[in-house]
C-alpha cells in the first residue's frame, strides 16, 4: 500500500474526521479543502448505474451534488467529483474579492448535528473562480452560484455581471438570493424585485454565445402567499430551475441547544424537515415537470431518499460533512441505489415526488 492509498484508508479517513471534529468549524473547512487539493479525498466507487440521471439537460452519473459554500472559490471542484458526487455547485462568487464577517463565524450544534454560518460570502471574487474553472476536465458538471456584494450599489448588477462571466464556462447558473448573511439580499425574493432580477438574467444570457441553465435559490423562511408569488414569477421568467433551499433563520428546531442562539443561518439535520415540506410545496405549485434540486438537512440514505419522494429531481448536501466525512456520499449513493431496486424501478428518477403531497401538507416528518 502506498502512502496515497493509506492517508485514503478507511481507518486515516476516521482519524482525520476525529481531528477535524476537534478544530474549530472554519479551520476544520480550510483543513479539508488543502486535503483535498493535495490528493487525500477518498476515491468513490463507479456510481451504480441506476442512480444515473438527466437534469437541466446534464446527464449526471448520480443525483447526489455537493452543495454551495463549501468550495466557494472553485478550489476542489475535480477531488469532490473524484470523491463521488454527481456534480459540484461551486461559489457563492461576488464580483470583487470580499472578506466576509468577522470570525468566528461557522458554529457547530452537536446535539442536532446542526450547522450556523454567518460567513457573510467570503470570496475570492469572480476573476479568481473563473480562472480555476476554465480549464477544467470535460465531464464533471460543475454548477456556479452567484451572488452580489455587500457593498455593492446594485444588487441586480452583480449577478448580470455572474451570467456574463460564467456562462461561457459553467454547466449551470444559481443566483443565490436567500442567504441571511448579506444584509437586503433576501429581499430579493419580493415579486417585484425578483421579477426585475430574473428578467436582467434571462435578458443577459440571451446575448451570450452559450445558453446556460439558470436556477434560483430560495430561503425555507416564506409563508404561503411568498410561495405562491415566487412560484408565479419563476415560471413567467423563463429560468431553468429552483433549489429549495437555503439556510435557515429559524431556531425552533434547536432551542436551548449549545451555540443555537448565534446569528446566521441554520443548517443540517434541523433543517431537513422544514426544507423538505418547502421543497414538496413549491413541487405542487411549479408542476411535476419542472427541474428542482432538494437540499437541507440530508443526514443519511434515508433523508435522501425522502427528498426525492418530497418532489426533488436531484438533491445536494453540505454540513452532513461536517459530521459524517466525504464516506457518506458512498452511503448515501448505496441506499439510494437500493431503494430503486427494492421498488422495483427503472432508475432514481421513480422516487421523485411521489409523496409530494404528504410532505407539502406535514403528515410527513423524519
Ligand atoms: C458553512 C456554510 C456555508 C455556506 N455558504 C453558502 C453559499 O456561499 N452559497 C449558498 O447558496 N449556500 C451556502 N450554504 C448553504 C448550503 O449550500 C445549503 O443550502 C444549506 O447548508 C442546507 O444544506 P445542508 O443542510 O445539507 O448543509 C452554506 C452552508 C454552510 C453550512
Amino acid at each position: 500500500m502506498g502512502i496515497g492509498d493509506l492517508l485514503r484508508s478507511a481507518t486515516i479517513q476516521k482519524l482525520a474526521q476525529d481531528a477535524l471534529m476537534r478544530m474549530d468549524a472554519e479551520t476544520a473547512h480550510r483543513a479539508t479543502i488543502n486535503a483535498l487539493k493535495f490528493g487525500l479525498a477518498p476515491s468513490g466507487a463507479p456510481s451504480q448505474e441506476n442512480l444515473a440521471t438527466r437534469f437541466c439537460g446534464l446527464d449526471l452519473p448520480n443525483p447526489i451534488g455537493m452543495a454551495p459554500g463549501f468550495d466557494k472559490n472553485a478550489e476542489v471542484f475535480g477531488p469532490l467529483a473524484k470523491a463521488g458526487f454527481g456534480f459540484v455547485e461551486v461559489g457563492t462568487v461576488t464580483p470583487r474579492p470580499q472578506q466576509g464577517n468577522p470570525t468566528p463565524r461557522v458554529f457547530r450544534i452537536p446535539d442536532a448535528l446542526g450547522v450556523v454560518n454567518r460567513l457573510g460570502f467570503n470570496n475570492e471574487g469572480h476573476e479568481a473562480a473563473f480562472e480555476r474553472l476554465k480549464d477544467r476536465t470535460p465531464g464533471q458538471t460543475v454548477g456556479v452560484n452567484i451572488g452580489a456584494n455587500k457593498d455593492s450599489e446594485d444588487f441586480v448588477a452583480d449577478y448580470v455581471a455572474g451570467v456574463k462571466t460564467f456562462s461561457p464556462l459553467a454547466d449551470y447558473l444559481t443566483a443565490n438570493v436567500s442567504s441571511p448573511n448579506t444584509p437586503g439580499l433576501r429581499n430579493l425574493q419580493a415579486e417585484d424585485a425578483l421579477r426585475r432580477l430574473l428578467a436582467a438574467l434571462v435578458e443577459t444570457r440571451a446575448t451570450q454565445p452559450r445558453q446556460t441553465s439558470i436556477l434560483l435559490k430560495i430561503a425555507p423562511d416564506l409563508d404561503e402567499t411568498e410561495m405562491d408569488s415566487i412560484a408565479r414569477t419563476v415560471l413567467e421568467s423563463g429560468i431553468d430551475g429552483l433549489i429549495v433551499s437555503n439556510t435557515t433563520i429559524s431556531r425552533d428546531a434547536v432551542a436551548g441547544l449549545e451555540n443555537a442562539e448565534e446569528t446566521g443561518g441554520l443548517s443540517g439535520r434541523p433543517l431537513f424537515n422544514l426544507a423538505t415540506r418547502r421543497l414538496a410545496q413549491m413541487r405542487l405549485r411549479l408542476g411535476p415537470d419542472f427541474p428542482l434540486i432538494g437540499v437541507g438537512g440530508i443526514h443519511s440514505a434515508q433523508s435522501a431518499i425522502a427528498k426525492f419522494e418530497a418532489g426533488a429531481n436531484v438533491v445536494q448536501l453540505y454540513s452532513a460533512l461536517v459530521y459524517g466525512g466525504l464516506e457518506m456520499i458512498e452511503e448515501i449513493k448505496s441506499g439510494l441505489s437500493h431503494a430503486v431496486i427494492e421498488r422495483r424501478l427503472a432508475n432514481v428518477s421513480g422516487l421523485t415526488g411521489v409523496a409530494v403531497k404528504d410532505w407539502a401538507e406535514g403528515r410527513i416528518t423524519l
